[in-house]
């Protein structure tokens, strides 16, 4: 009897996410002889028996589409908002699974769902993911689908900004998307030439980063561009994210750790507007105008790069080989030219991050980039 496999996107949508519905469709259904059946929206869709059936038509001309053709939401099985209460729906979700006889459910998203895929499992239902994100930062796969795209994106908007910025004599301050790592910001920062480039690993001192501006206007440059990830901190802001972290992790009582986690919610909270902060800081210390521009969901739209399409189809089609050779509970990680089925145990809960000795911030240093600090 042929195998039948669900197939959801949750979380930020991502360029490259139709490419991947795709390459595990037309080789789950080409290949193997599956039946494939889609959830709209994430694992809200699961939930609520929200599907759509696929074809081999169904996944022709989406490739180079961007989004996702399921739609997708932010849900949390294990905390769903149902009727104004959040609810552990994750005992539906798994009677769905069993009502469509599902053998297998894919799952395609960033970090958050990574942790959802895995709770999935341990209700007993057969979970594989694949690493979709623009931030990069899902741990244990080299890289995930999605990043090549915004980094071009926010490339080609660093270049266009630069002759803006030169002609009137500006600070034009970026913001770049990236809350916990910076591999968006310092990939674009370095390909589009930043002349500062800021980053959540590296707490950043705003008098050291006028100080490199204005070493630029005495020697001559009197614009610069800023490239900021939007969860870059200043050294002082840092220190206290860092004191509300110790805090939360220390806690030895479910009262104190619930506190710890309110006062770490307020400091991002506070954290909010920061690029404009800095724009300002920056227009005061130096003398030069400044200008802020925020990128946002610009990064994510939009048809996928050739890159991106290639690293969705590889990873969906041997997501749909591990299916066949009933291999779940993994997420489909890209290793090289290869592909590395990794447990999602060993993915969920971790983030990637910038390392301090990384290549690029070699790079980025040795080519006269600040990094603020
Ligand atoms: O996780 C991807 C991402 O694009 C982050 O870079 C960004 O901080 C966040 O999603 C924005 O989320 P939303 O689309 O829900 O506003």
């Amino acid at each position: 009897m042929s195998k039948s496999i669900g197939i959801l996107t949750a979380g930020g949508d991502s360029p490259g996410l139709n490419a991947a519905i795709r390459g595990i469709g037309k080789a789950a259904i080409g290949i193997h002889g599956f039946d494939l059946i889609g959830f709209r929206d994430g694992f809200r869709g699961l939930m609520e028996n929200r599907i759509i059936r696929f074809d081999k038509d169904s996944l022709s001309g989406i490739l180079t589409t961007g989004g996702t053709m399921l739609g997708t939401s932010r849900d949390k099985p294990h905390a769903m908002s149902v009727g104004g209460k959040t609810l552990d729906m994750r005992d539906a979700m798994l009677e769905v699974y069993k009502r469509h006889h599902l053998d297998g459910l894919v799952c395609l998203g960033g970090g958050g769902t990574q942790k959802n895929a895995l709770r999935l499992q341990e209700t007993g239902m057969n979970v594989i993911t694949l690493p979709k994100t623009i931030d990069n930062d899902i741990a244990r796969t080299d890289v995930s689908f999605g990043f090549d795209t915004a980094m071009t994106i926010a490339t080609d908007a660093l270049d266009r900004l630069h002759s803006t910025a030169h002609s009137h004599h500006r600070i034009i301050v970026v913001e770049i998307m990236g809350h916990r790592a910076g591999w968006l910001a310092l990939g674009s920062g370095i390909a589009g030439g930043a002349d500062v480039v800021l980053i959540p690993e590296i707490p950043y001192n705003v008098g050291t980063i006028a100080e490199a501006i204005r070493r630029r206007s005495r020697s001559g440059k009197r614009f610069s561009i800023v490239a900021v990830a939007e969860g870059a901190f200043s050294d002082e802001d840092a220190k206290k994210v860092g004191k509300a972290g110790t805090l939360k992790s220390k806690a030895k009582t479910k009262e104190d750790a619930k506190k710890a986690k309110q006062a770490l919610a307020e400091l991002y909270a506070a954290h909010t507007g920061n690029t404009l902060r800095l724009a300002a800081q920056l227009e005061e210390l130096t003398g030069l105008e400044s200008r802020l521009t925020i990128l946002g969901h610009l990064q994510r739209g939009g048809t996928p790069s050739a890159n991106d399409r290639l690293l969705a189809s590889r990873l969906g089609t041997t997501c749909a080989d591990l299916i066949a050779k009933g291999q779940f509970g993994v997420m489909v990680a890209a290793r090289g030219d290869g592909t590395e089925a990794v447990p999602l145990a060993e993915v969920a809960g971790q983030k990637k991050l910038v390392p301090a000795d990384h290549p690029w911030v070699s790079s980025a240093r040795a080519v006269g980039t600040s990094l603020g600090d």
